[in-house]
């Protein structure tokens, strides 16, 4: 597995919360196997149809990869990034079993600066701090291709109220609203950009859910 300097060392990272660290993700991913379902993002595998035959996908925080494998089936050759390497080791050997084009890499991605750029870019539930965001946008910018596509899926604030399901972040500050999204990336690259309620059957994350959906391609790149 690749790794870098970024890695996950839980001594030296001086977030303030357990959720902030790989070690956090990583009990999470041994402790329930059925965390997130074998199949992808229901919204991932619906906009998967907008990438181009071949094209080279990023997916940023992939855990045990559930995205990365349906793209890799779909003859995408797929980088799969997190910071915790549980996740990453499971995928490992589901990768291996079926011979799929899925190259690991255990990295921040807030400080990750490898020198090349992708078709595509994925990232589903994703959850960081207000702080850290502009930063994961001016990455995420960075390493796609001119007129390469961004699909994120999101738990946007509203979730945090009574009437969607009980699962995802504890703390709203974790979500991020189609407003704070249109914030980071140029409106004319924007193909969607709005708030969703879906359904979702996802491992732990069942039940109702107040999703941010992004479809972005890269105008500027
Ligand atoms: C809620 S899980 C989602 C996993 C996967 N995207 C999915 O939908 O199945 C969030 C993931 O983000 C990863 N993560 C959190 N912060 C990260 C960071 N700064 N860099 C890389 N990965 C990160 C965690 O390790 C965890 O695997």
């Amino acid at each position: 597995m690749t790794s870098s300097a970024a890695t996950a060392d839980a001594t030296s990272d001086p977030a303030p919360r357990e959720s902030s660290r790989p070690a956090f993700w990583d009990e999470r991913y041994r402790a329930y196997p059925d965390l997130f379902s074998a199949a992808p993002n229901a919204i991932v595998a619906a906009e998967a149809d907008r990438l181009p035959d071949g094209a080279e996908v990023l997916e940023v925080a992939a855990g045990e990869g559930r995205n990365a494998r349906f793209l890799a089936e779909r003859g995408h050759p797929v980088t799969a990034l997190d910071f915790a390497p549980a996740g990453l080791d499971a995928l490992q050997q589901t990768a291996a079993e079926e011979n799929l084009p899925i190259t690991r890499v255990c990295a921040d991605i807030l400080t990750w600066t490898p020198d090349r750029r992708w078709d595509a870019i994925v990232v589903t539930f994703l959850q960081l701090l207000p702080e850290e965001r502009p930063r994961l946008f001016d990455r995420l910018r960075h390493l796609l291709r001119p007129g390469g596509l961004l699909i994120g899926v999101f738990f946007r604030p509203d979730h945090h109220t009574d009437a969607y399901a009980d699962v995802g972040p504890p703390v709203a500050d974790r979500m991020l609203s189609p407003a704070e999204i249109r914030q980071y990336l140029p409106a004319a690259g924007l193909h969607r950009c709005g708030p969703v309620d879906r359904h979702l059957d996802e491992g732990r994350i069942a039940g109702l859910c107040a999703l941010a959906v992004v479809v972005y391609e890269a105008v500027d790149a």
